[in-house]
């Protein structure tokens, strides 16, 4: 479940968090993912075949979104501290950026941080498992792990030749 810090205060509530994101233009679901992919979710690292069993028992939360939202394809994220070049893959999200395309995730295990400037206001969106969360394009925000350094997120694209980051220079922004 989803924790936002503002500046003036923190949301846990998720009828709240959901209001809040929404006012900032941003979508948020929780979804609870199915028991029957627990001991594999588990896994910190996961071969091509098991990501694929994955996407398979999630294909139902595909269909749906599909027929919503008009995603047209997905892949499974699996980060942790032995994926090899996992500093420098961060490296290209910890920083201040946006997307000519949306970014969509569905948080199915561990956790990590967005962090956005929306309309003057900087703030935090804490997710975890459960968690799905839609940026829309040209909105300013950027990622990181937290502590347990752990996460797996099924990407949903409509067109994955617009998911380029492009940096912005916070300086530039005015923050309240
Ligand atoms: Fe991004």
């Amino acid at each position: 479940m989803a924790t936002v810090k503002r500046k003036s205060e923190s949301l846990t509530d998720t009828s709240k968090i959901k209001d809040f994101l929404v006012s900032k233009g941003l979508s948020y679901e929780f979804y609870d993912a199915p028991e029957t992919l627990n001991t594999l979710l588990k896994q910190k690292a996961l071969n091509d075949a098991e990501k694929e069993e994955i996407l398979s028992g999630l294909q139902y939360r595909f269909d749906e979104l599909k027929k919503k939202y008009n995603y047209q394809a997905r892949d499974l994220v699996v980060l942790h501290d032995e994926v090899p070049g996992i500093s420098d893959m961060l490296a290209k999200f910890d920083k201040l950026h946006y997307h000519t395309d949306e970014e969509v995730r569905y948080i199915i295990d561990g956790s990590g941080i967005f962090g956005f400037i929306i309309g003057g206001e900087k703030f935090e969106v804490h997710v975890s498992k459960g968690d799905f969360i839609s940026i829309p394009q040209n909105t300013n925000h950027w990622f990181t792990l937290d502590a347990a350094n752990r996460i797996k997120a099924v990407r949903y694209f409509k067109d994955n030749s617009g998911w380029v980051p492009v940096y912005v220079d916070e300086k530039e922004l005015s923050i309240h």
